[in-house]
């Protein structure tokens, strides 16, 4: 079993790389984003609480978040890997993945940090705004998610440096070559 987190600002590229990730190397896409939206569009009670979070930037309670990836690691038995995207998004969330994982005897493998510079990541989001509709990619909104990703998220950081997984790629540039970065340190670590 071969399990990656993919780190990094909003507007990185998680999402993006996640997709050839996942075609590559086989591995089954975690994103706390996307269940997040799904729970939103079928507007379930968990759904309409994390709303209000969402439309702010803020982060979602970690005990919601935390319940949501359990459950999913549970629905997945078969996996041979799961690869995640937009978590763990606090210490407390990468402590708790570390002991959800600890249960399964299949621990964090490496850990990718995408690094893109603030006025690439707030000129690629407004885009997609304007492209998609996505609610929280207004220039309000994207600010505050920025500030909540360096007061609550960059010590997940130094949580996996200091456990020796992280490795950091430069996310800026075609998104070929990103891949092809991220595939060399998959491969190095697989190896
Ligand atoms: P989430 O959905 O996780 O959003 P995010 O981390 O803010 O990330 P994005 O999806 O905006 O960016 P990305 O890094 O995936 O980049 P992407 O590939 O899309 O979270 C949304 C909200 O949910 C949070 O604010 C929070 O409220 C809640 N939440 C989610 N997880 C949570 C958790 N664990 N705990 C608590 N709350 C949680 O690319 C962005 C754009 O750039 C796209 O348009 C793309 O086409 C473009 N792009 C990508 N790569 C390139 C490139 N190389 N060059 C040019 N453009 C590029």
């Amino acid at each position: 079993m071969f399990n990656l987190v993919l780190f990094g600002p909003p507007g990185s590229g998680k999402g993006t790389q996640s997709e050839n990730i996942i075609s590559q190397f086989g591995l089954l896409h975690i994103s706390t984003g996307d269940i997040l939206r799904a729970e939103v569009a079928a507007e379930t009670p968990l759904g309409v609480e994390a709303k209000k979070n969402m439309d702010n930037g803020e982060l979602v309670p970690d005990e919601v978040v935390i319940g949501m990836i359990s459950s999913k690691l549970d629905a997945h038995p078969e996996a041979k890997g799961f690869i995640f995207d937009g978590f763990p998004r606090t210490v407390a969330q990468a402590e708790a993945l570390d002991k959800l994982l600890e249960f399964k005897n299949n621990p964090i493998n490496l850990v990718i940090s995408l690094e893109v510079k603030e006025e690439e990541l707030i000129k690629r989001l407004v885009q997609r705004g304007i492209d998609s509709g996505r609610s929280d990619d207004t220039e309000e909104v994207i600010t505050n998610r920025i500030k909540q990703y360096h007061e609550k998220t960059a010590p997940v950081a130094d949580f996996y440096k200091e456990h020796g997984k992280l490795v950091s790629v430069e996310g800026i540039g075609s998104i070929g070559d990103i891949f092809e970065a991220i595939s060399a340190k998959i491969e190095h670590s697989l190896a």
